[in-house]
């Protein structure tokens, strides 16, 4: 599979401006050579641009920049299938958490003409299920997780494409959650793996579970990694830090088990912000990331058990 880099300079799901410099950074962090070096193939598609926008509104005030969000989810939706038709590997360069309305909007929408389920891992702090209706913030980076679930009040976007039964949706590395998403989430069977169940059970076997699951399924995976699951100490350039976040070591090993899958499809990068990084260390630290995830290893060799 080729890989397509799809920038999607996408800054109006939140307030703080800088989102849309992260394609740039990944391109100067060099994610395009490391994934050469790994041996894949790869195209850069360039930036998705914002289409003309249609007027639309929310009955909840405080939802701000929707025609805009509205937008890039159509136009991001459509890159997205294209990539997929075409046998690609896309790599979606974000922009905040908002692209994932249409990221996975147009993965959901080729895996159903497959035929094929499809599973989304949720690498985040957050769980993003607030509604257009419910959110305080009107931010609506903390929406698309609701819309992939097919929740309502997502009046003005596109009916999403077969939305993902919650058995097949992972939440992981959750440490932040409004009232509002923490009732409309008990209420539901998302798979919620939070840090009280990973300092438990440790990074491995709760995301192994998940993992077998779609092997089981013969699904399609897609990852979805906001900056802000990492600790804040070493990935700082993220408007929405949250304590308590993934170490360097968990979240290579995160990605180096996604590798070992072999189950991964598609993959968004969001909420770099590199406005706030020191040194392009979170953009690099990403671009690190998706190395191990993409097969970079110290030794080539089959893992064996210590247990
Ligand atoms: N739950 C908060 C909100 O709705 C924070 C969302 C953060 N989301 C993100 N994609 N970083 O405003
Ligand atoms: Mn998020
Ligand atoms: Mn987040
Ligand atoms: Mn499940």
């Amino acid at each position: 599979r080729i890989c397509h880099l799809i920038g999607a300079p996408v800054d109006s799901g939140q307030r703080r401006p800088g989102c849309l410099m992260g394609p740039a950074a990944y391109r100067v962090a060099g994610l395009a050579r490391m994934l050469g070096d790994l041996g894949h193939e790869v195209e850069d598609r360039g930036d998705v641009a914002l289409p003309v926008l249609r007027e639309v509104s929310c009955e909840n005030p405080a939802v701000h920049s929707l025609a805009e969000t509205v937008g890039w989810t159509e136009a991001l939706s459509a890159a997205g299938r294209a990539a997929l038709a075409e046998g690609g590997f896309p790599i979606f360069l974000g922009g905040d958490h908002s692209l994932s309305l249409g990221s996975v909007a147009g993965v959901a929408a080729h895996a159903q003409g497959a035929g094929r389920p499809l599973f989304l891992l949720w690498l985040d702090a957050h769980t993003d299920f607030h509604t257009p209706l419910t959110t305080q913030s009107g931010n609506l980076h903390g929406t698309p997780v609701a819309y992939i679930a097919g929740r309502d009040g997502f009046a003005g976007f596109p009916d999403f494409p077969a939305p993902l039964p919650p058995g097949n949706i992972c939440l992981y590395g959750i440490r932040s959650v409004d009232p509002e998403e923490h009732a409309a989430l008990q209420a539901g069977q998302i798979d919620i793996r939070d840090m009280r169940v990973l300092d438990e059970y440790g990074i491995v076997a709760p995301l192994r579970a998940f993992l077998e699951e779609v092997h089981a399924a013969e699904g399609m995976l897609h990852v979805s990694l906001d900056v802000d699951f990492l600790d804040p100490s070493i990935a700082p350039a993220v408007g929405t830090t949250v304590p308590g976040g993934t170490t360097f070591r968990e979240a290579h090993l995160v990605m180096e088990l996604l590798h070992e899958s072999g189950l991964v499809t598609s993959l968004d990068l969001v909420e770099l912000n590199p406005f706030l990084d020191e040194r392009g260390r979170t953009a690099r630290l990403m671009v690190d990331l998706v190395a191990s995830l993409m097969g970079r290893k110290v030794f080539d060799r089959p893992t064996r058990s210590y247990g």
